[in-house]
């Protein structure tokens, strides 16, 4: 059966006319549109107001954005070209601070940038048309490690099992297929119920989770964060599984707020908490969970949703967009290269070592 990005993928690059679709996730399930960016200032301000959301896909988009100003400026004389290129870097690493993928996939497009041989009059050309390929080579390569973590994580799931998810780790944060739920599609088969936190504020779970899920026919119950735990102490919960948005050496685990309460509660009622990681989303050089920075959103996504205010004007807000899980409470990290049961820095710096990063 395809799955959801089949159908409505995550986002399109088209050649022809050197532009990045991405389906707007702020308006999703009402609304399936796409909105279509020609510059990197466009991908930018895509990210920082989550057209396009979810670690891996955050970093894909990136580096289409890359692709995207390289070619709108290609005719440009040399200095205007590198100067464009300086501040589209510039601009896409400040969209948003917690997901690592991003500034993973722009190192990758940087790196491709600093190994380009100036060739003539048709440089600009040729550097767009390398950056293009990269871009759709990260693009492909998040797909292929989203169906391994899928492989992977499956075999952890016993058959007739209800599982829970937080927030969206599904096609829509990635290339296509998802980490979490990449797991739960590749287990669909064993899968007897999804248990969706609603995923407040930005209602991730409830709009997107939910909505993919459906599409693929997977049985789904929506629930509002605050009933995970008493789903638990039902016993109808036998598994968590969550995406992450960094790792790091130490293997705490940042992730969309309210995933920590989850893992916590998983801990006190003896359910495995399993995180699905691609490498991409390991941070060697964060050696703890307190060093990630943690983005800070703004009051209006707490005081009200889509217009509608119900809190009282000018109360005091905060709103983290995610928070960190202590390594000691994740059973396991399912990346694209197998699984690594009770994280520990020790653990992560060998398989980082065996995959050659
Ligand atoms: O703020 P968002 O929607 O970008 O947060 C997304 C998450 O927290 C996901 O769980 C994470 O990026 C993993 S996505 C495969």
């Amino acid at each position: 059966m395809p799955n959801t990005a089949a159908r409505h993928p995550t986002m399109r690059w088209d050649a022809e006319s050197s532009a990045l679709y991405l389906i707007d996730q702020r308006v999703l399930p009402r609304i399936v549109r796409d909105i279509r960016c020609t510059s990197a200032a466009a991908v930018a301000n895509a990210i920082k107001t989550m057209v396009v959301r979810g670690a891996p896909a955050i970093g894909c988009a990136a580096a289409f954005g890359i692709a995207v100003e390289a070619r709108r400026v290609q005719s440009h004389h040399e200095k205007s070209r590198r100067t464009a290129l300086t501040k589209a870097f510039q601009a896409l690493a400040s969209s948003r601070p917690t997901a690592v993928n991003l500034f993973w996939a722009l190192e990758r497009m940087q790196r491709a940038v600093d190994a380009h041989q100036p060739a003539g009059a048709a440089d600009g050309a040729a550097l767009a048309s390398r950056l293009e390929r990269l871009a759709i080579k990260i693009h492909a390569e998040d797909i292929r490690i989203n169906r391994a973590m899928g492989r992977h994580g499956a075999a952890l799931i016993a058959p007739g099992s209800q599982v829970l998810t937080h927030c969206n780790a599904g096609a829509l944060a990635t290339a296509d297929f998802g980490t979490a739920l990449g797991v739960i599609r590749a287990a669909r088969s064993r899968i007897r119920n999804v248990w969706v936190d609603e995923t407040r504020p930005f209602l991730q779970g409830a709009r997107l989770t939910a909505w993919e899920l459906m599409e693929d026919r997977i049985p789904v119950t929506l629930i509002t964060d605050s009933m995970a735990a008493h789903f638990m102490q039902l016993g109808q919960i036998d598994a968590v599984v969550v995406g992450t948005d960094r790792v790091a050496a130490n293997g705490d685990v940042a992730n969309k707020i309210g995933t920590y309460g989850v893992a916590v509660a998983a801990r006190a009622h003896g359910i495995p908490f399993y995180v699905a990681c691609p490498l991409s989303t390991i941070d060697v050089n964060t050696a703890q969970g307190s060093a990630i920075p943690i983005e800070q959103r703004g009051a209006a996504e707490v005081t009200g949703h889509a217009g509608v205010t119900w809190a009282p004007k000018n109360v005091r807000v905060a709103n983290p967009a995610f928070d960190v899980t202590p390594a000691r409470l994740v059973t396991a990290l399912i990346t694209e290269k197998g699984v690594v049961m009770r994280p520990t820095k020790a653990r992560l710096a060998a398989l980082m070592d065996d995959a050659g990063r």
